[in-house]
């Protein structure tokens, strides 16, 4: 399968079951390469928090392309009142969709839904995804700090790939993130969720030192907005 980096924390996963985008930030990233009218046919749109650095296009992808939103019960409910195609899921759940496993993980992160003038609709809990594809397994760590439970996911899942934050300022920071991937032992790694805005800039070659040191059996992938892993 091929994952697709498209800036901050968006991810695009081509493979045999389906084409899925993660926090679809397209339109307002300055990262992004692609917009939301590139994509013509999309399966799934996973959505970690309502905050509108991934929220992004969600309701435009789904209205264009008829793909199903899955995201927490609450902003899931927010979104289904747009008249798009939602799955409600909650932390925890696991489900299986024809485009593969997509399993809700905690995030420590808010998930408020910026509705204009400082005010915010209640998002529900933020989450990650674990993504179950051709017998491989994803995981998409959201906004989050660290925590410990990252331990209960590396040992119950043979992770291929983890794509974790490393900005800092509202998320991990590269020292955390490389405490995660201890944690996850995953394959690869891809760090996100940096360098978008001035607060979370990070110099991605720090962060691969640090991971090389530390966490040498995990190889860490830089990816600019626009190329693609095939993993
Ligand atoms: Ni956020
Ligand atoms: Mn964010």
């Amino acid at each position: 399968m091929k994952v697709i980096f498209h800036g901050h924390a968006c991810f695009e996963i081509q493979s045999n079951e389906g084409r899925i985008i993660i926090d679809p930030f397209l339109r307002n990233n300055p990262q992004a390469t692609s917009k939301p009218e590139d994509f013509k046919e999309i399966d799934a749109i996973l959505v970690t928090h309502g905050h509108s650095d991934h929220l992004g296009d969600a309701l435009e992808l789904a209205k264009n392309t008829g793909a199903v939103i899955v995201a927490n019960f609450e902003l899931g409910s927010y979104l289904e009142s747009f008249g798009v195609h939602v799955h409600q899921m909650h932390i925890g759940g696991k489900h299986s969709f024809p485009f593969g496993n997509i399993k809700l993980t905690p995030a420590l992160h808010g998930s408020g839904i910026p509705v204009g003038d400082g005010t915010f609709f209640y998002g529900g809990l933020a989450c990650g995804f674990l993504i179950g594809i051709e017998d491989k397994w994803l995981y998409h760590a959201g906004d989050t700090g660290l925590f410990g439970d990252m331990q209960l996911i590396g040992q119950h899942y043979d992770l291929e790939l983890a794509m974790l934050p490393i900005g800092d300022n509202f998320v991990m920071g590269p020292e955390d993130a490389t405490l995660a991937t201890k944690m996850l032992h995953p394959k690869y790694i891809i760090p996100m969720h940096y360098n978008t805005f001035p607060v979370i800039e990070q110099d991605e070659n720090n962060f691969l030192e640090l991971l090389q040191k530390q966490v040498p059996e995990t190889k860490g992938i830089i990816l600019q907005a626009g190329e693609a892993y095939q993993i």
